[in-house]
């Protein structure tokens, strides 16, 4: 008999956590005016809402914790991040922030000015946010391919290179300060980009003189991927496929709390003395000392291991087939989600799964509303909640896809949990004719308001 797949580690500590009733979730729900970041989490059983900050750190992490230096300058800590960086992603130049955010906001700070364009695969929330923030435009140049979620393609994060091209045709080059790369393409469904693409970006990039920024929050699963799925590459380590990837780089901004598996932090770091000598100023005055921005020696110590072990191979295997291992459920109960799956989680197609749920009344909110009901599952829209409205005509943006994103924190639940996850969605499939009603937005803020707005049932 064939020996099944393991997952590389044991666990030593636990946690515990509750189950509810529906009765109690409805009464949560409501008050938490249908929007789930508002749940308390022990009003929640499976927590699905982010991969970020929400991974079970190693015991190597944990003893790291205990070794961090907590000089405001100078710390040996500073030094393990800075080496992890440079063995790792090659790069000179770094500085810590608290999160990938805050990189943003620090090394746009330099880069981005009024009127600009900034071109790439799709922009996470918070980067098209800092983007838009300085009266700049982001623009998606994802291939098409992403908008299909039944099609099978290996990379689906990839750009297109002659919308890319187009954007770099169209406007001055002072007016593109850099092309954003997405590593893995979180918006498109944690889809990978391949290797060829990032080097033909590159060479796109170097004929029009523009900078090139890989955004690396899941670099490391973008990695296993390209071992998987590209030619040229199944015999390469992860260790040998990130530093390929990160030659085509310029610059890189990290949020930490996802492929190096801390709670919390994050970094930027660049080629260029002189951009990181400008970005310093920045991250003073936004985070904190150049030496520990908004991190404690003690996180920067877990970070530098967890760099070193999130790009282990036995460590993506084991995170990335839980998600398979969830998708394969799903597929077995005809469930339609982005193909394939993705390496944090699974993007359920929402327009399929409640079809009778107009645009207008948010389907993918509605479906992450109804998970919650039958199962204390808590996932997140994807869809035209999280678009925001147009800056400039105010209208709700209709992107193509409306997903309800189940992202599964890693080491930190079992494939029973994955059993539970999918049952409570076939229940919410099975009973989609009965749905016909979505949410409506009764308070909203100006920009970003998924995080905060307030809705009610129709
Ligand atoms: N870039 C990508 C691709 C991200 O997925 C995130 C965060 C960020 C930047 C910002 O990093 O949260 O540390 O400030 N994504 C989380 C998510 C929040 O749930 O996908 P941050």
């Amino acid at each position: 008999m064939e020996i099944p797949f393991a997952e590389s580690y044991k666990i030593k500590m636990v946690e515990r956590i509750r189950r509810s009733t529906r009765e109690e979730r409805e009464q949560w729900i409501k008050d938490a005016k249908y929007n789930l970041f508002n749940l308390k989490s022990d009003q929640v059983f499976i927590d699905l809402l982010t991969d970020s900050g929400t991974g079970a750190m190693s015991d190597q992490q944990w003893s790291a914790m205990m070794l961090g230096d907590e000089s405001y300058a100078g710390a040996s800590s500073y030094y393990k991040m800075k080496n992890a960086i440079k063995d790792i992603l090659g790069f000179d130049y770094f500085l810590p922030t608290h999160q990938g955010r805050a990189a943003e906001n620090v090394l746009f700070s330099v880069l981005v000015k009024e009127g600009d364009v900034v071109p790439g695969n799709s922009h996470f929330d918070t980067t098209k946010g800092h983007i838009e923030f300085r009266k700049a435009k982001a623009i998606d140049c994802t291939i098409d391919e992403a908008k299909d979620t039944a099609l099978v393609h290996p990379f689906k994060g990839n750009v297109d290179l002659e919308k890319l091209e187009n954007v770099l045709k169209e406007y001055p080059k002072e007016q593109i300060p850099m092309i954003i790369m997405t590593v893995t393409n979180n918006t498109a469904g944690g889809q990978p980009v391949s290797m060829k693409n990032l080097r033909e970006v590159r060479e796109l990039a170097n004929k029009y003189g523009i900078y090139v920024l890989f955004d690396s929050a899941r670099f490391a699963e973008n990695a296993y991927f390209i071992k998987m799925r590209e030619e040229g590459y199944a015999d390469k380590t992860i260790k040998e496929i990130v530093a390929e990837m990160y030659t085509y780089a310029d610059a890189m901004t990290m949020s930490s709390k996802k492929d190096a598996i801390v709670n919390m932090g994050g970094f930027t770091a660049f080629r260029s003395e002189e951009i990181f000598k400008k970005a310093s100023v920045y991250n003073i005055m936004f985070e904190g000392y150049i030496t520990y921005g908004g991190m404690s020696g003690r996180d920067m110590n877990a970070l530098a291991v967890g760099l070193d072990e999130g790009t282990e191979f036995d460590v993506l295997e084991s995170r990335i087939k839980q998600v398979e291992y969830l998708g394969a459920k799903l597929r077995e109960y005809g469930i339609p989600f982005q193909e394939p799956v993705g390496g944090h989680a699974i993007f359920v197609d929402a327009l399929k799964v409640l079809p009778n749920v107009p645009r207008e009344e948010f389907p993918a909110q509605t479906l992450a509303v109804e998970l919650y009901l039958e199962g204390g599952v808590r996932g997140v829209e994807i869809g035209a909640i999280l678009a925001d409205r147009d800056p400039e005509t105010r209208e709700n943006r209709y992107p193509a896809l409306e997903l309800t994103r189940l992202a599964i924190p890693r080491r930190t639940y079992t494939n029973n949990h994955m059993d539970v996850i999918a049952a409570s969605l076939k229940n919410v499939f099975d009973r989609r004719n009965e749905i016909t009603n979505g949410v409506e937005i009764v308070k909203e803020a100006p920009i970003m308001r998924h995080f905060t707005v307030e809705l009610d049932r129709i």
